[in-house]
């Protein structure tokens, strides 16, 4: 194995145009409500295609609240979410006074099926909260047809998935609403910021407005300066213009860090197969393609009890690893205390939260990188064995 070195899990991307960028707006006058947040929606539509109406926000998390809220989701409501996933995806239902039923995950690809989720339904339900696992696409087939059947919203947390399809459809385009992240580790960054994006125009219009405020009109449309009124009540999640222009110069690059990411994955993939006791999660529908968000390897058998062990190896060698999630949402404490939990009643995401490992993929990484932390990883593994 060549000399050891230092591979962080993650790191954004920044060059000296994305630099440029956001400096050009701090020489103007107009840090907020200027034109940057929209020419980012507009090119983030143009981006995923299929008529996408976007809205910039200032985090995921604004964008699944604004969801839930303005597709008028609220007590007494039930949402079916995965239980392994983020905890935004569930807050977001907790936070509009909806409960959240949890449903276990399919144990190849971490994702929601039609089968669990049909199969968790009750009278009350009216939403389903997916989640596109590290970027494989959920199958939007079968769940937009029970949705259908049963009349369900469904709001899909694409945090991890710029440029994920399904069937040639951008993710977030099949269900009522499709949230993303710009958080600094993910395909691209406005420091903090997201993207609610919907295939319906009026419920754009609607989320444009409660996102600001509820107030009637934008600076543009007011004919006198300072004059509008607020007909609806709303919040303050909009994206400055300073986090736009990040996002706007950083979209230019999104092809490339695809590329980088499906090259990276595919390569430790292959170092990785074969390994005892080592499996990795993955796309299995040949209908979607996968945005690459990392590699996640869960040990089974006796390594499986070891997994902080190998965590160890990997971090002394210099490879930086995390857990996507720590947890199933369910056995947060938030939520255990609110509903209870029964171990082992989510083995799916129990497994990928007990015994996974994410390894890096992003586009920080060369292919000696990749070489290191697959040598680095198999060595780790044979000492544990
Ligand atoms: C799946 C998922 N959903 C939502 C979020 C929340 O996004 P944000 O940090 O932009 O609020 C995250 C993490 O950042 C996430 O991983």
């Amino acid at each position: 194995m060549s000399e050891a070195r230092t591979i962080p899990f993650a790191r954004p991307w920044v060059e000296e145009g994305d630099r440029q960028a956001v400096m050009a707006v701090l020489k103007g006058d107009v840090l907020t409500h200027g034109p940057q947040g929209k020419a980012l929606e507009e090119e983030f539509a143009a981006f995923l295609g299929g008529g996408a109406h976007c809205v910039s926000t200032s985090s995921g998390m604004a964008a699944l609240h604004l969801s839930y809220w303005q597709l008028g989701i609220g007590p007494g409501d039930e949402v079916l979410v995965a239980a392994q996933t983020h905890t935004a995806t569930a807050h977001a239902v907790e936070v509009v006074g909806a409960r959240p039923v949890f449903v276990d995950c399919d144990p190849a690809t971490g994702n929601l099926t039609p089968e669990g989720l049909e199969a968790a339904l009750t009278p009350r339900t009216r939403a389903i909260g997916l989640v596109h696992f590290l970027g494989v696409p959920c199958d939007m087939e079968g769940i937009m047809d029970l949705a259908r059947r049963r009349d369900l919203r469904v709001i899909e947390d694409c945090a991890l998935a710029v440029g994920s399809r399904f069937g040639g459809t951008h993710v977030g385009l099949y269900g009522d609403a499709g949230c993303f992240s710009f958080y600094p580790v993910k395909h691209l960054t406005t420091g903090d910021g997201g993207m609610f994006i919907t295939h319906r125009a009026e419920l754009a219009a609607q989320v444009h407005k409660a996102r600001g405020f509820g107030v009637d009109r934008t600076f543009a449309e007011r004919s006198v300066p300072g004059m509008y009124d607020v007909p609806t009540l709303g919040l303050n999640y909009r994206m400055s213009d300073i986090n736009a222009a990040l996002g706007r110069s950083q979209l230019r690059r999104v092809g490339e860090v695809l590329a980088r990411r499906r090259r990276n994955f595919d390569h430790l993939s292959g170092l990785l197969a074969g390994l005892p006791g080592v499996s990795t999660l993955g796309a299995r529908d040949e209908r979607g393609s996968n945005s690459h968000y990392c590699l996640c390897a869960v040990l089974e058998g006796d390594l499986a009890g070891r997994r902080d062990r190998v965590i160890a190896g990997l971090n002394r060698r210099g490879v930086g690893t995390s857990i996507y999630y720590p947890h199933p949402v369910p056995r947060l404490k938030y939520y255990r205390q609110k509903y209870g939990y029964a171990q082992g009643a989510f083995p799916g995401a129990e497994r990928i939260s007990d015994q996974s490992i994410s390894l890096p993929v992003g586009p920080h990484l060369g292919e000696e990188e990749v070489e290191y932390i697959g040598a680095v990883f198999a060595q780790v593994i044979r000492e544990e064995q």
